[in-house]
């Protein structure tokens, strides 16, 4: 067993990713706990912050492609679950909730228009918010959005193994909530000879989820709840930097004694709406 006090040579690896500008952000519905239309919204600071986490991208030397924002779509800018890319095919997405709905037509313009093969799903989705690629798995979420049968289409499409999660906190409805990727690189291997790692808070899955994570990845970072409750783990990197929520304190210590560079930025605004860094990160695999 690796000592994982013992900061690790890392290696960033460049993303390309998918973001929307949230000049339409507002909160006027409750579709997760997060939400409360009563509470006031400042859309222009939500477009600060957000700028705030574009240029830390382009910083990073990220490729960051923009779709643009439409108004009556104020939960565009979580763009992760606008679909889930992988082998330059874009399965889309099927929002659980009507006032998503519309979202997911938008998403599958964009994709065809920027050469992507789109596969319209047949099941409801909510695209990168429930389905993290690591290494050649896909973990997939399912309990508050994605419907199970989408895992098996998922399955299908890419030919990979999808293994399902059950969430059972509805504070952490989507995967990426629940769930970060640290080591995104195609085939990574660690340094001593293990796969990707992951960061996760246990109490958001079952007894049945929690086997198979402390099974699969025996060196994942576990998160307190007080950083979850950030959404500190709703995180994004390239395998040495890794942006999160610049409250997630203790998860930021953890990641610096693994020797990744973590970045904090504010979402603060976005948190009102219920996401944080990764849901406004979609990610583009050719
Ligand atoms: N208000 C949005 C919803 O409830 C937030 C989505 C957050 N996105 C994410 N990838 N977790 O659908």
């Amino acid at each position: 067993m690796p000592a994982t006090n013992v900061a690790t040579v890392r290696t960033p690896s460049k993303r390309t990713i998918l973001m929307c500008r949230p000049e339409f952000f507002t909160v006027v519905y409750r579709i997760n706990p997060w939400m409360d239309p009563q509470l006031p919204t400042d859309t222009a600071l939500a477009v600060r912050q957000w700028e705030a986490l574009y240029a830390t991208y382009l910083d990073l030397g990220f490729d960051v492609h923009l779709i643009d924002p439409i108004d009556g779509l104020p939960d565009m800018v979580y763009a992760a679950n606008g679909g889930f890319v992988l082998d330059n095919i874009a399965y889309g997405a099927s929002f659980t909730y009507p006032e998503r709905q519309p979202e997911g037509p938008a998403y599958m313009d964009w994709f065809r228009e920027n050469g992507f093969d789109v596969k319209v799903p047949d099941n409801i989705n909510e695209g990168e918010g429930d389905f993290l690629l690591v290494g050649d798995v896909i973990l997939a979420g399912t309990g508050f959005r994605s419907a199970s049968n989408s895992h098996q289409e998922l399955a299908e499409l890419y030919g990979r193994d999808v293994i399902t999660l059950e969430l059972v906190n509805p504070s952490f409805y989507h995967l990426d909530t629940a769930i970060a990727v640290l080591d995104p690189q195609p085939g990574y291997v660690g340094p001593d000879g293990s796969g990707p790692n992951i960061a996760y808070l246990p109490s958001a899955f079952n007894e049945q989820g929690l086997t198979v994570l402390r099974e699969r990845f025996p060196n994942a970072i576990l998160v307190t709840e007080e950083d979850a409750a950030v959404l500190g783990l709703n995180s994004f990197g390239d395998g040495y930097n890794m942006v999160i929520a610049s409250r997630a304190t203790d998860y930021e210590r953890q990641l610096r004694e693994r020797g990744y560079n973590p970045i904090g930025v504010d979402l603060s605004e976005l948190l009102l709406g219920g996401g944080g860094v990764k849901c406004c990160t979609l990610e583009l695999r050719r």
